[in-house]
């Protein structure tokens, strides 16, 4: 891959860091999005000449747009996509509120959307066999209490990556994603607090429960989620298109 530009979203933090050091050593350049730029221009400080950070609103198109276009006149075609931003909060399914609701769908659902019809445009206009990862979750396949709205934006993301690989397989682009289970990041942090607090128990024991029902036994790292991104991406996967592969330790097998 070392002739190709890579382009992560969410790339300042947690999963999407990791998968932004996973590809720096292996590709030609590496465009690190996020809504955070700071945490991606510190990131691209860290990994050298090839990453360069940008700004990104994934709800908005414009946004998108303005990336893939900066990416193309500073590095080249962008030929692999890791839509990874994505958002959280939990409240039990009767507090939920319509913001909450759209704030999740927004970011996870439609930010995947745009990100990938974006990166689809832009692979036809260059003739490339592109191939897209979004981060989805062990949430896109079995729902969990108080993350109805996350679990439902997430669902979102699965019915999409089918259809969409399954429309442009024929053009030679892959259209996959990951569904990580319990990874340690700052996201997880707040899970652990929010849950803890909504449960009236402490946040170790939240924290343990999640060790206990993973049949590895203990929680999942980005490096463990970036490393399958990493395959999806490469000549490994290339016989893969429509599939959503569970990065949870064991946790569910479906
Ligand atoms: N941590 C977990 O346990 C877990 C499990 C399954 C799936 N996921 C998914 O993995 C992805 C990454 O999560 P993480 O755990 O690394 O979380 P994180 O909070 O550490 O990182 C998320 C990044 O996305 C960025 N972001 C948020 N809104 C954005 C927007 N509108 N536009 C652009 N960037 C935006 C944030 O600035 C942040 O850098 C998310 O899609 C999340 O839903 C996480």
């Amino acid at each position: 891959m070392e002739q190709e530009t890579v382009l992560i979203t969410g790339a300042g933090s947690g999963i999407g860091k990791a998968t932004a050091r996973a590809f720096a050593p292996r590709v030609g350049g590496l465009v690190l999005a996020d809504l955070d730029e700071g945490a991606a221009a510190e990131l691209a400080a860290e990994l050298g000449s090839t990453a360069i950070a940008m700004d990104i609103d994934v709800t908005d198109r414009d946004s998108v747009e303005r990336v893939f276009r900066r990416a193309e006149e500073e590095l080249g075609p962008v030929s692999v996509v890791h839509a990874n931003a994505g958002v959280s909060s939990m409240k039990r399914a009767i507090d939920l509120t319509e913001a909450d609701w759209e704030y999740n769908h927004a970011v996870n659902a439609k930010g995947v959307f745009f990100t990938n019809q974006v990166a689809v445009r832009h692979f036809l206009a260059y003739g490339l066999s592109g191939r897209i990862v979004n981060t989805a979750s062990l949430a896109a396949k079995v729902g969990a209490p108080f993350l109805g709205h996350y679990a439902a934006s997430k669902f979102a993301v699965l019915g999409w990556t089918q259809s969409l690989a399954l429309e442009v397989a024929g053009q030679g682009i892959r259209v996959n994603a990951v569904c990580p289970g319990y990874v340690k990041t700052s996201m997880q942090d707040r899970e652990v607090e929010w849950e803890a607090r909504l449960r009236g128990v402490q946040s170790e024991q939240v924290r343990q429960e999640y060790i206990d029902q993973t049949p590895l036994g203990r929680l999942c790292t980005p490096e463990d989620v970036a490393e399958v991104v990493l395959f999806l991406a490469s000549g490994a996967s290339a016989f893969m298109t429509g599939q959503a592969l569970n990065v949870t330790g064991g946790i569910y097998k479906g």
